[in-house]
This record gives structure tokens, C-alpha cells and sequence, in this order.
């Protein structure tokens, strides 16, 4: 999708005008685009009132709500109602209903609730789609599709099983293969049917969603997972696609979500749209992480915010409202990092079941009096002055952070050598290290080029897929510096470690190999300590979760273990490849250690920070057509003196000029348009 082709940036959110009396939709009419609102996305869950039986379509309360957002000027990001089935279905046909992780097949209720590898859910869930594009290809409001809503969960019934020994049929070819891939003599289960096979879970090698006797057969299950209901998707896709082949259309992400390979969902979407639900004390570096990796799937296009409160959630166990000021900075930290929308949900508060107590747009009392309102109606105000200028703007950088859905799932499957690692937390231990230095990072995919990159880290590469070692070293080569982690290069694509000492493939690139893998308890930890300083990296840091034992096979060694048998081998090492740097680091180090070591590789790769970082404040840049625009986003409560150094320009927020020094109030923001 071209967000530069947008006469606005999008504003809006979800809106279920269906679930209430229709004679409160004119004040609906008259409260939204009082917000400044110019988008509502619909049709989210309306299955049971478009299709009351199988032979029986409704849609003249829909197109009566179409009608209404064209007529009041607000565009429609249309979704097909797909995410939850009618109760009829479920009854006439159980076989869309899902079988759960401990075998029971579920009953009608909740959502997310149909098998995505049912024939007549797919059949069912693809018409709809189809009639709904039919229908309202040629509305005026009509600006963007939504398949669906939040994808997941899983389903282990019958015909899944069925579909899964096919998936691997056409993955490996032949039993042994499959059975090599998954080292099948271990425990003696080795398989001679294909039908021999059965789903991971409660019932068979799982003894809960993430502990699993064979981490082959549950990796591929997971991705078999992910490709079933990415096949859904691509059946509505294509359905829409067949009658407005202009139009894009999305689904909305959840961020660092477990269950989806969103890289690969990616390439079946127009434009990424995800849902922002940070807790209140959410680090806002990883809120800032988790837009990058948004941006990433797309690498580096601009997205869509879909929906985030605009004041509370009614999920969790306590939900603290949004402090005064923060759905509004929050919202701009969408923006900074690459959103071309600011999208919430809801816009009105249903008056029944588990979301009436989620914030919305229009609270329960029904005028815009409220708080909420008006601060949603002061952001509308701001961003409508904002005019085209950020639509379709990118955000330049020199650091890459690879990432990957696959690697994730192996990581946290692994029995052994910890329970402690989790993959994310190692993303964002780095991520946070540059954040907190003002440096703008991509984070991107293990398949993703790396050549524009100056700086390229792997935390955790546990999983090495086929390519990618020789891709990584022709990088190195060539210029580039490249960092990874403690338990990298261990397995192939299917787990299978690789024989001849860790880091395996990624070996000879980084002129080490780990001997042993010490886990240490919670709270415990060894020292690093720096043989030299490396720019203000010097004396010693802590380190924790895992330490590989190393030894250094022509690698320098800059830092030594402090503690344990293993005092004095090799924690920190660079290897000189080709043109570029390798660098290991063989445990979970301080943040300390994080910052003066990324801040050290940054120097010597002459990466400057961008104006205005202090603690608390966060800085991004975006740019398009030789313009550039600064965010900077004062997460203190109290009121900062921002330092701009060279950069000046006009605060396209108050139309000031700025430069220098600028006093930014507790929770504002600035987004300053560089002088030309
Ligand atoms: C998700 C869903 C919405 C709604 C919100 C509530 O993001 O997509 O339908 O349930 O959560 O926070
Ligand atoms: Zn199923």
C-alpha cells in the first residue's frame, strides 16, 4: 500500500455501530469526526448477523453503516468477520470447531474458535469474503481491507493431524528423512506410516505448550501451525483480491506474538497493521522495539497502528488508565517509528460482555465531556495539521538487529540448558543498549540483506538455516560488523545440532568454539572483565542466564570470565574477517556492558547519535524526499531541556521555529521539520 497517496494520515478505530440501538448512530456521526477522525474499521465480528443460516445473507445493516461513514466523510477499513463463527455453524458442522491442546474438541464460544484446516470453514469463511468484496468493491468509503482479526491459537483435531502428515510429506519427501530431521531413534520413535504420526501435544510428546519431548516435531508443527492459518488468510486474500485488486488489504499483528511466523505472513500483505497493548509499565523501549520490528517486516515501509486504547484495556488484571498525555505520546511513538495511522479500539464502549469496560473513544456517558474525548479530539486536531508530510517517510539507519520467528520457537522449546532465556528479552537487551544511546535501529529478518548495514547483531542465532552462514561471512567480508551471542550457531533448521564444536557453521566467521554451556540460577552471575578498554567500556560488568566456556581459535580476546572454574576464558572476542568484524559474546551481559560496547561499535563505525537522547526522552528520525523529520518524546512526567546540537527546523506540532535548546513539558513532543 502507498501511504503517500493518503489525503491524511488515518485516524479512527474500530467501531461496532451493530452492536447498539441505531438511533444512537447520528451522535456516533456527529462525536466521531468531532475527534477528527477519518477512518472506522467495521465488520469485525458481525458473522451471525450477515449470515443467519447457511443459505441466508444480510447486509442492509452493513451497507446502511457504509452508507453512514461515507456520508459523514470517514473512510472504512472494512473487515470480513471471519475471526469468530456463528453458533449455527458450529452446531450444523462441529468440524469447524478446534480441538484444544489437551484433545477436548471445544464447544460454540469465544473466538478464534474455527479450524483452520476444517474444508468448510475455509469454504465458508473464503464465500463470505467474496461476497463481501462483491457487494462493496465500488463503495466510496471503502479504503482498506482487514482479513479476519488477530490471528492465532492452534488446532489439534483430526483433519489437522491429517493435514500436518501432508505438510511434512511435502517438506521431506520420505519417512527417513523425516526421521533423521527429527532423530526419531531417540526413545525408540521412529516412524514407518506416515499415519503413524500425531500431533505434539497433551495427548502424545508435549507436556505443555512449550515443553516437548521432540523439539522437531513440534517446531514443525508450529510452523505448520502458522502456514494453516496463513492459508486461511490467503483464501479471503485472494477472494478480495479477485474483485478489487487496487485496494489493499492487511490483518492486524501482535507484535513480538509467539505463535505466527509474521516474516512470511508478511509477503501475503499490502500493508502490516498491528495492535499496540503495552502495560503501563511496559518498558518504552520495548514498545519502541516492538513498532521497529513491525517496520522490519516489511523492510522498513511504513505501517499502520490498528488499535490501542485510548485509555484502558479490560483484559488484564489491573487496567490503570493512560496517565493525561500518554495516549497522546504514545501515539506519536507509533508515528516516530514508522506508523502512518493512529488507530484505536474502540470508538464507542459496548454496553455488554467482557469489552465494556475497554476504553474507548465515547465513554458509557455518551458526550464528548469526558477526558478521553478531548484528548483524542486535541490529537485529531495536531495530526490533521500534519497534513501529508510524514506519509510514507522512512526511518534511516546504519544497525540492523536480525530477527526471527523460527530461531524463537527452537530457542524456547529447548530442554536444557535453561529455562531462564527467552529470546525476546536478549532482542531487547540489545535493542534497549542503542535506544538508550539515540541510535534509530532495524530489526530484520535472517533473510534480509544485510549490505546496507554498518552494524548487523544476532543475539541468540541458536538456529543457523541453510545460506545463512555463508551470506553472514560474505557480509563480514566485505566490511561489515557483525555481532552474535552465547548459544548461536548450535542447530540446523530442524534442530539438529551441528557436529564439530559450537558456533557450528558460524565457526571459522567468528574464530572461536564453545566447549561447554553453563547455566546459572536466577540472581546468580559471573563477571566480565575487560583485559583493555574498548572506547568507555573498561573494569568489570556482570553477566547471567548462560556462559559459554570458549576458546579463542584465532578470535582477540578482549574480556576475560571473572569467576568459577572457568575464570579467565574468553567472554569477549573480536575476529578480524575479510574487511569487517566478528564478534562473540558469550554471555547475558549488564546493560552497562550493553550500552559502552554498543556505544564503542557505533564510534568506530563513525554512527553518530541523533539530537536530543537523554534519559527518559526518545528520539527517532523518519525522512522522505531529502526531508527529514526528528521526533523527540519526552517519556519523564517532569519537563527536559532537549539539546539539539546542529539540527533545526520547525516543530510542525506548534509551527515554532527550534534549535538549540528547547524545554519540552513532562509527556510532549516534538516533531521538527529540518531546515532545508
Ligand atoms: C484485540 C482485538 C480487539 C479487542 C481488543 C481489546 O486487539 O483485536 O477485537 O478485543 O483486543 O483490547
Ligand atoms: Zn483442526
Amino acid at each position: 500500500m502507498d501511504t503517500t497517496k493518503l489525503p491524511k494520515m488515518l485516524y479512527g478505530g474500530d467501531y461496532n455501530p451493530e452492536q447498539w440501538d441505531e438511533s444512537i448512530w447520528p451522535e456516533d456521526m456527529r462525536l466521531i469526526p468531532l475527534a477528527g477522525m477519518n477512518i472506522a474499521t467495521v465488520n469485525v465480528f458481525s458473522w451471525a448477523m450477515l449470515q443467519p443460516n447457511e443459505d441466508t445473507y444480510h447486509f442492509e445493516t452493513l451497507d446502511r453503516i457504509m452508507d453512514m461513514l461515507h456520508k459523514n466523510g470517514i473512510y472504512a477499513c472494512l473487515a470480513t468477520s471471519t475471526g469468530a463463527h456463528p453458533a449455527w455453524m458450529a452446531r450444523k458442522y462441529p468440524e469447524v470447531l478446534r480441538t484444544d491442546f489437551n484433545g477436548r474438541q471445544r464447544k460454540f464460544g469465544g473466538r478464534h474458535n474455527s479450524c483452520p484446516n476444517s474444508p468448510l470453514y475455509r469454504s465458508l469463511s473464503t464465500q463470505l469474503a467474496a461476497k463481501l468484496a462483491e457487494r462493496y468493491k465500488d463503495h466510496p468509503a471503502l479504503l482498506l481491507w482487514h482479513v479476519s482479526n488477530e490471528y492465532g491459537g492452534e488446532c489439534y483435531c483430526d483433519r489437522c493431524e491429517t493435514a500436518f502428515r501432508e505438510w511434512l510429506r511435502a517438506k521431506y519427501g520420505t519417512l527417513d528423512k523425516l526421521n533423521e530431521q527429527w532423530n526419531t531413534r531417540f526413545w525408540g520413535h521412529t516412524f514407518y506410516e506416515w499415519d503413524e504420526i500425531v500431533l505434539p501435544n497433551a495427548l502424545s510428546e508435549q507436556w505443555s505448550s512449550d515443553r516437548t519431548c521432540f523439539q522437531g516435531i513440534s517446531l514443525d508443527y508450529t510452523r505448520f501451525n502458522s502456514d494453516s492459518l496463513l492459508e486461511c488468510y490467503k483464501l479471503e486474500y485472494d477472494a478480495i483480491k479477485a474483485q478489487t485488486p487496487d485496494l489493499p488489504v492487511t490483518t492486524n499483528l501482535m507484535g513480538t506474538f509467539k505463535g505466527l511466523d509474521y516474516f512470511k505472513w508478511a509477503k501475503h500483505m499490502d500493508i502490516i497493521a498491528w495492535d499496540n497493548y503495552p502495560s503501563m509499565d511496559t518498558p518504552t523501549s520495548f514498545t519502541a522495539m516492538t513498532h521497529d520490528l513491525m517496520r522490519g517486516l516489511k523492510s522498513g515501509a511504513p505501517f499502520l497502528l490498528m488499535e490501542q486504547t485510548p485509555s484502558q484495556q479490560n483484559w488484564q488484571a489491573y487496567n490503570t488508565l493512560k496517565r493525561p498525555g500518554i495516549m497522546r505520546l504514545w501515539s506519536y511513538q507509533a508515528v516516530a517509528h514508522g506508523s502512518d495511522s493512529v488507530m484505536f479500539f474502540q470508538l464507542r464502549r459496548s454496553v455488554g460482555a467482557c469489552e465494556k469496560y475497554h476504553g474507548a473513544l465515547i465513554e458509557h456517558v455518551g458526550h464528548e465531556h469526558t477526558r478521553v474525548f478531548r484528548e483524542c479530539a486535541q490529537l485529531g486536531r495536531e495530526l490533521d495539521s500534519l497534513d501529508t508530510k510524514l506519509l510514507g517517510s522512512r526511518l534511516p539507519s546504519r544497525i540492523a538487529i536480525m530477527y526471527d520467528w523460527e530461531n524463537r520457537w527452537a530457542i524456547e522449546y529447548s530442554s536444557g540448558p535453561t529455562i531462564d532465556l527467552k529470546y525476546v528479552d536478549e532482542i531487547h537487551n540489545y535493542y534497549r543498549a542503542l535506544y538508550e544511546q539515540g541510535h534509530q535501529v532495524d530489526i530484520v529478518s535472517f533473510e534480509e540483506d544485510l549490505s546496507p548495514y554498518a552494524i548487523v547483531l544476532a543475539p541468540v542465532m541458536y538456529m543457523v538455516k541453510p545460506g545463512m552462514a555463508a551470506r553472514i561471512e560474505a557480509y563480514v567480508a566485505a566490511g561489515g560488523k557483525f555481532v552474535t551471542t552465547f548459544f548461536s550457531g548450535i542447530v540446523n533448521e530442524n534442530d539438529i545440532v551441528t557436529l564439530g564444536g559450537y558456533p557450528g557453521e558460524l565457526r571459522g566467521l567468528l574464530g572461536i568454539w564453545a566447549e561447554e554451556i553453563d547455566a546459572l540460577f536466577p540472581g546468580h552471575h559471573n563477571r566480565i572483565v575487560m583485559k583493555d578498554s574498548l572506547g568507555n567500556l573498561q573494569g568489570e560488568y556482570k553477566c547471567s542466564i548462560l556462559c559459554d566456556l570458549i576458546h579463542s581459535e584465532g578470535a582477540e580476546v578482549l574480556a576475560e570470565y571473572g569467576d568459577d572454574f572457568y575464570k579467565g576464558m574468553p567472554v569477549l572476542t573480536r575476529n578480524r574477517f575479510g574487511s569487517g568484524e566478528a564478534w562473540y559474546v558469550a554471555s547475558s551481559p549488564d546493560a552497562d556492558f550493553l550500552q559502552g560496547f554498543l556505544g564503542a561499535l557505533c564510534d568506530s563505525s563513525n554512527i553518530k547519535p541523533l539530537p536530543g537522547k537523554q534519559p527518559g526522552v526518545e528520539v527517532s528520525l523518519r525522512s522522505r524526499e531529502g526531508r527529514s523529520y526528528l521526533f523527540v518524546l519526552n517519556h519523564n512526567a517532569a519537563e527536559v531541556t532537549v539539546e539539539l546540537g546542529e539540527f533545526a527546523g520547525v516543530d510542525l506540532i506548534t509551527g515554532t521555529a527550534v534549535s538549540g535548546q528547547v524545554p519540552l513539558a513532562g509527556c510532549d513532543v516534538l516533531i521538527i521539520e529540518q531546515f532545508a
